[in-house]
């Protein structure tokens, strides 16, 4: 599925409701719609794992979960546009005091979903651990984790 139709969903949601959000500890505004975004590009590695499975292989869901990394990378930047940083966010504030790094970040990630997508004929069995690692890269240098 697309995520962009979504975030505008999400976001149009935020306006009308005022009351706080209670997911991801919390949060609200941009940083409850980039959460959301995490978590479902989350569940989409997870579809794309299964899908690849020697034993299930599905084309048709190994393109959609491409389509929806894509989608998600494209969607990065606007992700991170605003710098909304209640408590409960991770997000570094490196990304908006150093955005040439973050939009080479960016870059790193989307290199890295083309890559995977190279191997699914031949060594599908790489795909997820090229994928984990240009996620890995952006949460090593711009995400604080929190307890
Ligand atoms: C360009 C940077 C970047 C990339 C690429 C990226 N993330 Fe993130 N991710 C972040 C940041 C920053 C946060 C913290 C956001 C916040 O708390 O406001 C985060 C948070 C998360 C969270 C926690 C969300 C929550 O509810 O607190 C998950 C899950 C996640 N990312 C999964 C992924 C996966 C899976 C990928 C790869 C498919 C990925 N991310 C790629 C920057 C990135």
């Amino acid at each position: 599925m697309n995520i962009l139709p979504k975030l505008a969903t999400i976001v149009f949601a935020i306006s009308l409701v005022s009351s706080p959000a209670t997911s991801h500890g919390g949060a609200d505004g941009a940083t409850l719609v980039r959460m959301d975004a995490m978590t479902e590009i989350q569940t989409t590695l997870k579809k794309l794992k299964s899908a690849l499975s020697p034993a299930a292989f599905s084309q048709t869901d190994v393109e959609a979960a491409f389509e929806d990394l894509r989608t998600f990378g494209s969607a990065l930047p606007a992700l991170f546009d605003e710098n909304h940083m209640p408590h409960v966010s991770e997000a570094s504030p490196t990304i908006w005091q150093n955005k040439k790094d973050f939009a080479a970040e960016i870059e790193i990630f989307n290199s890295s979903v083309e890559a995977a997508a190279g191997k699914v004929v031949g060594t599908p069995q790489q795909v997820l651990r090229i994928i984990g690692k240009g996620c890995q890269s952006c949460h090593t240098n711009f995400r604080v984790k929190k307890n």
